[in-house]
């Protein structure tokens, strides 16, 4: 009987605790700062469906916590936005399978961020009247100026190019961003830690301008309120008035799935595409075998999320180190036995921040276990064993010895450094500088050294290093220091866009800086402007001119050496240009050319193409050089047209 009580006791605590966390984690990741992955938060809810299986949890669709402190509008949706079952295995979709249900549509599982759009008839087109988040499933949040920033969902819709003509009609799809947008913006904005939270902070801000700034992308993957037979002709309509569908195949449900699935999940790990998924979703194609087959409070019973597992693997945290940003947030990062997971050996991962260890309960010493998140980023999952003792953060940045500070945000722990002149910010600028510029194979190290032997001290600097410094600091024989050396010369004529980029200052990402750049056409003009008239630039809020205004000010040093050294070209501003020849193509190059790359790539865009970041289906043309790389079997494996240089060249004939 003693017993019977104490165990119950343990499972109630049990339960609470497992409650408690759930719904931290559910929070977190509904605010677009999700600290742990979502394999982790599925074995949080496996844990209380075996010990709780009707916990009033199961029935909840994101997080009540977010909408409750969500200072936006709330917009109610009908029918609600329900979630997806999903499943890891082929047994488990076995389970799933409806007996009467036979073709169906397959659709990847975008990792981003659901929105509603609602558009309402006025006169003879569809005006977007609202967009809103999935809240709890019933309410959401009224975001749709926000909305309106994101590219690919139209703001109107010509009323012509329905056969119907209802009052109204819904759309509802996935906000993502990009990687190759990633990729960009990492570098530009510290706080964006990862390409799949980014989204829902970006959608869930209080400035339209931010949401614009970031570039995310829409997937659309319902439409509601029109007379449509399956799911197919839903993404055939979606397409034909302006939006971009999720990628769909129409297969048969019965027929081997797993090879579907096993296609998708190479397709992710060789990041065949420009976005990150999480699984597919396999749903009946018939609306009204779908419709009949009815939800739960949760999720529809017609489809399925089938999640893809990361591999994962254990290893030793050795060490962990704590590393300073150019905005000096100094970072923890785990150092690990190196480990082979996904087709990469693993030595690190980072932790993000101090709450992130906390969570996770590390010690150095422990065994740990690691996957790579989304099939590509490390990540430490969590503590299989315990040996050694909590990390606790540096009293005392690791590289100037200023006293760190803690600072909590939205229950987030981050360090900093608040020294200005701490080494490793300066260090960590200059590298930004090295490749906002585009200075080419100056490794960071180099820069590192030459920073401590105090020969570079500020960006100036770099353009008086010689052959002899390079030579001798780095024995490296005097043919690769002198194309070094040409490398930092190429870069002495660069544009006002990218000078305004490398200079690290806050909020002055790229985008901003080549609206700076149209707007002002030359350095003297931006230096002599005032808060109003940055202000009256469409998408510059008066908090970012006065950053903008501050950070020119503070570097005035800086860039009165740095023109002693470089000049500032006109180059091809007006990235909005889209005439010519090349008229909305996308190009990625491999290979050397007959032109260095960057010459290559301007001559491209100035002609009205565009350059893309990696190979993916979506991209139009790769131009193959000598010596080309992996690149080329990607994209004949995808079928991507492979050109030569001249073949470049015969487009304008
Ligand atoms: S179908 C009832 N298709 O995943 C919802 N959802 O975890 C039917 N998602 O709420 C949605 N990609 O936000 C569908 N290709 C896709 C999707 C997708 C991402 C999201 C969606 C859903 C969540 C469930």
């Amino acid at each position: 009987m003693e017993d019977q009580k104490k165990n119950n006791l343990n499972s109630d605590k049990k339960i609470n605790e497992l409650e408690k966390s759930i719904v931290l984690h559910r929070k977190l990741y509904y605010s677009g700062n999700p600290q742990i992955t979502d394999e982790a938060y599925d074995s949080l809810e496996e844990q209380l469906r075996a010990i709780a299986p009707n916990h009033p949890l199961f029935e909840q669709v994101g997080s009540e916590e977010v909408l409750k402190e969500s200072s936006f509008s709330k917009v109610p949706h009908e029918p609600k936005m329900l979630s997806l079952n999903k499943v890891y295995t082929l047994e488990e979709y076995l389970n799933w399978l409806p007996k009467e249900a036979k073709e169906g549509v397959v659709t990847p599982k975008v990792d981003g961020f659901a929105v509603k759009l609602a558009y309402q008839k006025q006169g003879s087109v569809y005006v977007l009247e609202t967009g809103a988040t999935r809240g709890n499933g019933s309410v959401g949040e009224d975001v749709t100026e926000n909305i309106k920033q994101v590219h690919d969902i139209p703001h109107e819709i010509e009323a012509s190019a329905l056969s119907e003509a209802p009052e109204s009609f819904q759309v509802r799809g996935e906000c993502y961003m990009k990687k190759s947008r990633f990729a960009v913006l990492s570098k530009e904005e510290d706080s964006v830690e990862s390409c799949r939270n980014v989204a829902p902070g970006s959608i869930r801000n209080k400035d339209p301008r931010v949401t614009k700034q970031r570039g995310l992308n829409f997937f659309a993957y319902n439409i509601l309120g029109l007379n449509t037979e399956t799911m197919t002709d839903n993404f055939h309509l979606l397409a034909s008035i302006g939006f971009v569908p999720v990628e769909h195949q129409t297969i048969h449900l019965q027929d081997k799935p797993e090879e579907i699935f096993k296609q998708w999940d190479t397709r992710r790990t060789e990041e065949v595409d420009d976005y990150y998924i999480d699984g597919i979703v396999f749903m009946v194609n018939d609306l009204s075998l779908f419709n009949a087959l009815g939800t739960t409070a949760h999720h529809p019973r017609g489809a399925i999320a089938w999640k893809f597992k990361s591999e994962e693997t254990e290893t030793t945290l050795r060490e962990v180190q704590w590393s300073v940003s150019r905005t000096g947030l100094i970072n923890p990062v785990g150092i690990y036995d190196k480990v082979f997971i996904e087709g990469a050996n693993l030595t690190n991962a980072t932790l993000h921040n101090i709450s992130q260890v906390k969570e996770l309960g590390l010690g150095i010493g422990d065994r740990i276990v690691v996957a790579r998140q989304g099939g590509v980023i490390p990540k430490i999952i969590r503590v299989k064993e315990s040996k050694g003792s909590p990390i606790v953060p540096p009293s005392t940045c690791p590289a100037c010895s200023w006293e760190t500070t803690v600072k909590n945000e939205a229950g987030i722990e981050t360090l900093h450094c608040m020294n200005s002149n701490c080494p490793a910010v300066t260090k960590a600028k200059l590298l930004h500088f090295i490749r906002m510029m585009e200075i080419e194979d100056i490794a960071d190290s180099m820069i590192s050294k030459l920073f401590d032997a105090g020969l570079i001290l500020e960006p100036a600097d770099i353009y008086k290093v010689t052959v002899d410094d390079i030579e001798s600091f780095f024995k490296s024989g005097k043919k690769i220091a002198e194309k070094l050396i040409n490398n930092i010369n190429a870069a002495r004529k660069r544009s006002l866009h990218q000078l305004l980029n490398a200079l690290g200052i806050p909020t002055l990402g790229q985008k901003l800086s080549e609206d700076l750049a149209n707007h002002f056409k030359n350095l003297d003009a931006l230096l002599n402007t005032a808060e109003e008239e940055l202000v009256a630039i469409e998408g510059i809020a008066q908090e970012t001119a006065q950053k903008i205004i501050v950070g020119l000010q503070d570097r005035k040093t800086i860039i009165d050496n740095l023109l002693n050294e470089i000049e500032i070209v006109s180059l091809i501003q007006d990235t909005n240009r889209k005439d010519g020849p090349l008229q909305e193509k996308t190009f990625l190059i491999t290979g050397t050319l007959s032109k260095p790359r960057k010459e290559i790539e301007a001559f491209i865009k100035e002609h009205g193409g565009s350059i893309k970041s990696s190979v993916s289906k979506n991209l139009d043309y790769l131009i193959c050089g000598s010596d080309p790389g992996s690149k080329v079997q990607k994209a004949e494996k995808l079928g991507v047209p492979v050109i030569t240089e001249e073949e470049l060249v015969e487009m304008f004939d």
